[in-house]
């Protein structure tokens, strides 16, 4: 098994980054057999596809990078990187972008979500960003690649440039790589609305708990976070319809590491005045020795990023045979 997986550096985690992604990927580091192998990057080339400041990009990736060691990414067994320093990354994009058709790129969902109205004046970053993608894993010849449920499109693409590429030039250099979406990722939703994703874009503050929030802004949050008058039932079927007293049961549930029927065969008959302060206490003590971790990690920021170093040059050794494969494929031989 290979997996590979990527997380763009923006910038402020937040519980549903940690819970529906960076908790999967150490359980897929910590399930790895002798012989498999686990890549995790940085995606800062996919970044520089919308503006963003140079200085920012710079420490928000080794920030996160930070962040993922301290919810438990070992690089002494996970490959950590951040893709600019593997440039066959950017070399077999090129390559694939002689593969892969406009027609194909045009169905890409995320792009015209992205894009928006201002379609002309999006990037070509923006618009050719799946092929960059494609690459990311094709390079590794990844087997397994954790993603959501929003990136499994541009997966499905990633598997057609590798058979069209196999096909067009008669060889066997791609490996069709499988999409792994976790059961057990939850989908974590805002704190002041149910319906809506916790995410980074959202102005309230008060809608997501951050990896770097204290303690205490974690209970506030929680304690104030909106829920409804009932008490809670006694099986999952009973949250139904009510949205964020299944989002506050489904955060306690990822967090202790059971299941939502097992939080509410202990909780059901509470209100949320008595269950607030329970979560908040699950919440504080998983992640508040995490935000210590990374406090203590980005004291040294050079030292994060030896650690990026070193896993960089790891992977340029694992990409270098699939590059060529390709480059010699393709007639670029000399
Ligand atoms: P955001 O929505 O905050 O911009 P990203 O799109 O950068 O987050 O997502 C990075 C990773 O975190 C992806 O793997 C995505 O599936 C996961 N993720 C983001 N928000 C949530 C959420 N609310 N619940 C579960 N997973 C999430
Ligand atoms: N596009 C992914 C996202 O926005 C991040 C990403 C870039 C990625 N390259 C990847 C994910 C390769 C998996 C494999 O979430």
């Amino acid at each position: 098994m290979r997996v590979v997986s990527g997380i763009q550096p923006t910038g402020n985690l937040h519980l549903g980054n940690y819970l529906g992604a960076i908790k999967q990927w150490v359980a897929m580091q910590d399930a790895m057999a002798a012989g498999d192998d686990c890549l995790f990057f940085l995606a800062d080339l996919h970044a520089l596809t919308v503006a963003i400041d140079p200085r920012e990009l710079a420490s928000n990736t080794i920030e996160m990078a930070a962040a993922l060691v301290a919810s438990g990414i070992d690089p002494d067994r996970a490959i950590l990187f951040n893709q600019a320093r593997v440039p066959a990354h950017s070399e077999l994009t090129w390559i694939l972008n002689g593969t892969a058709r406009i027609g194909w790129l045009n169905r890409m969902t995320q792009f015209k979500d992205k894009a928006g109205k201002n379609r002309e004046s999006a990037s070509i970053g923006l618009y050719a960003y799946p092929v960059l993608m494609a690459a990311d894993v094709l390079v590794y010849n990844a087997s397994h690649v954790p993603v959501g449920d929003d990136q499994k499109q541009h997966l499905e693409l990633a598997r057609d440039i590798a058979t069209k590429f196999n096909t067009d030039f008669g060889s066997d250099v791609f490996v069709l790589p499988e999409p792994l979406v976790s059961k057990a990722a939850p989908r974590v939703m805002s704190l002041r609305d149910g319906t809506a994703k916790m995410s980074k874009s959202d102005p309230s503050d008060a809608s997501r708990i951050n990896l770097t929030d204290s303690d205490d802004a974690i209970a506030q949050k929680l304690k104030k976070a909106k829920s409804d008058a009932d008490v809670l039932p006694d099986t999952a079927a009973g949250l139904a319809d009510r949205p964020e007293a299944r989002n506050l049961v489904t955060i306690y549930a990822a967090l202790a590491g059971t299941s939502v029927d097992a939080v509410l065969a202990d909780h059901a008959g509470k209100g949320f005045g008595a269950f607030k302060p329970a979560l908040a206490d699950v919440a504080v003590a998983t992640l508040g020795p995490i935000r210590e971790r990374m406090t203590a990690l980005l004291d040294d920021r050079a030292a994060m990023g030896a650690i990026l170093e070193k896993g960089a040059a790891k992977a340029r050794t694992l990409a270098a045979p699939t590059l060529r494969a390709a480059q010699d494929a393709v007639g670029l031989q000399v």
